[in-house]
């Protein structure tokens, strides 16, 4: 299934259950000056489940831009040496602002995961975690998913607690994972919890989903209060779901990726090898031109501090690899412009700042 059909697919699924479709917010956060740039779908919403903004919905849906570099969630050293690691990327989520809670964000969850109308992933392959204090998430997996207990884990506080921040909403989590060596027709090991967290460290089951149920306000000085109505934030990595719908175990291995992959090969003169040391600066720039291009849209410029430097770092970063490849002509300009042509459908911001983007680069 390629990634503009999942996107369309989440969004129809939320807004047949009564979700309203919110468009993505800028990576710049409004009015947030705690947050270097929005890393989850979460963020636009951060006032709503404070109970400090009213909306006219108490249910969402959106395909938020995400940037992690710089600040708390900050993945910009790793990208290009692993599978996953992305300084930009889209994550898919479905809000309940004190409306629905644990039972309702489970029965969604699975019924878009495992049906056969949505992402059709046999339920063989997907195991879950709970917070290791949250019974009820563990009995409502059973109950509503009839997934068997063993293959429900409980986690602590690093894993299976979520916040965006230093402070804000924050509240246990529960994630999906995908068994990435299953294969039809095959049971499911019985795995106990110390084998499953080693496979997960080594990449054979892969977190596709977080199911953050918002309880609680973290202040500066680190207690938690209750936030006025139990609420539900969940975030699925678009890429990530992209590359096991399309039988891969490398996110730039998906069509999120490839093109680009593709495009630095041509101007390099060389096609990307997977098994080439090279290919790190292959991926690098493909992941480096969605930032830059996506962070010029949304009208953060290079500069010295801030905001400003992170994208300076990236776009040095770029560069420097596009000089490892032997480029010593602009790279990032026509990689940005495939980035344009790729995802300027269901980002129209990207065909506006075009030229913008083309000039910087
Ligand atoms: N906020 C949670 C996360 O980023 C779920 O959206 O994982």
């Amino acid at each position: 299934m390629r990634s503009a059909d999942i996107r369309r697919k989440f969004v129809a699924y939320f807004v047949e259950r009564g979700h309203r479709e919110v468009p993505s917010s800028s990576l710049v956060p409004a009015d947030d000056p705690t947050l270097l740039f929005t890393n989850s779908g979460m963020v636009q919403f951060k006032r709503t489940f404070l109970g400090q903004e009213r909306r006219d919905y108490v249910r969402a849906v959106t395909v938020q831009k995400c940037v992690r570099a710089g600040g708390k969630h900050n993945d910009l050293e790793q990208v290009g040496l692993t599978r996953r690691h992305h300084t930009f990327f889209e994550m898919l989520g479905n809000f309940s602002f004190g409306d629905y809670f644990k039972r309702d964000a489970i029965a969604f969850a699975w019924e878009f995961v495992t049906g056969p109308a949505w992402l059709g992933i046999p339920p063989e392959r997907l195991r879950v975690t709970v917070h290791h204090t949250d019974d009820e998430a563990r009995r409502l997996w059973r109950e509503v998913a009839g997934l068997p207990d063993d293959r429900i884990y409980g986690l602590g506080d690093k894993d299976n607690f979520w916040q965006m921040g230093d402070t804000g909403p924050c509240g246990p989590c529960s994630e999906i994972y995908v068994d990435l060596e299953w294969r039809p027709g095959m049971a499911p090991p019985a795995l106990a919890q110390d084998e499953f967290e080693r496979l997960a460290e080594e990449g054979r089951f892969l977190e596709i989903w977080n199911l953050v149920f918002m309880q609680f306000d973290r202040s500066a000085d680190g207690t938690l209060a209750p936030l006025p109505k139990p609420s539900v934030d969940t975030g699925a990595g678009l890429e990530r779901i992209a590359a096991v719908l399309q039988g891969e175990d490398d996110n730039f291995h998906a069509d999120t990726f490839r093109p680009l992959l593709d495009r630095v090969g041509t101007l390099v003169g060389r096609p990307y090898d997977r098994a080439a040391p090279e290919r790190v600066s292959y991926r690098v720039l493909a992941d480096h031109a969605r930032a830059v291009a996506f962070l010029l849209a949304d009208g953060v410029y290079p500069s010295n501090e801030g905001r400003g430097y992170v994208l300076r770092r990236i776009l040095r970063r770029a560069v420097r690899h596009a000089w490892l490849l032997g480029r010593r002509e602009p790279t990032l300009a026509p990689l940005t412009e495939v980035v344009v042509a790729e995802m300027g459908d269901a980002y129209p911001e990207l065909r506006a700042r075009a030229g913008f983007i083309r000039d910087v680069t």
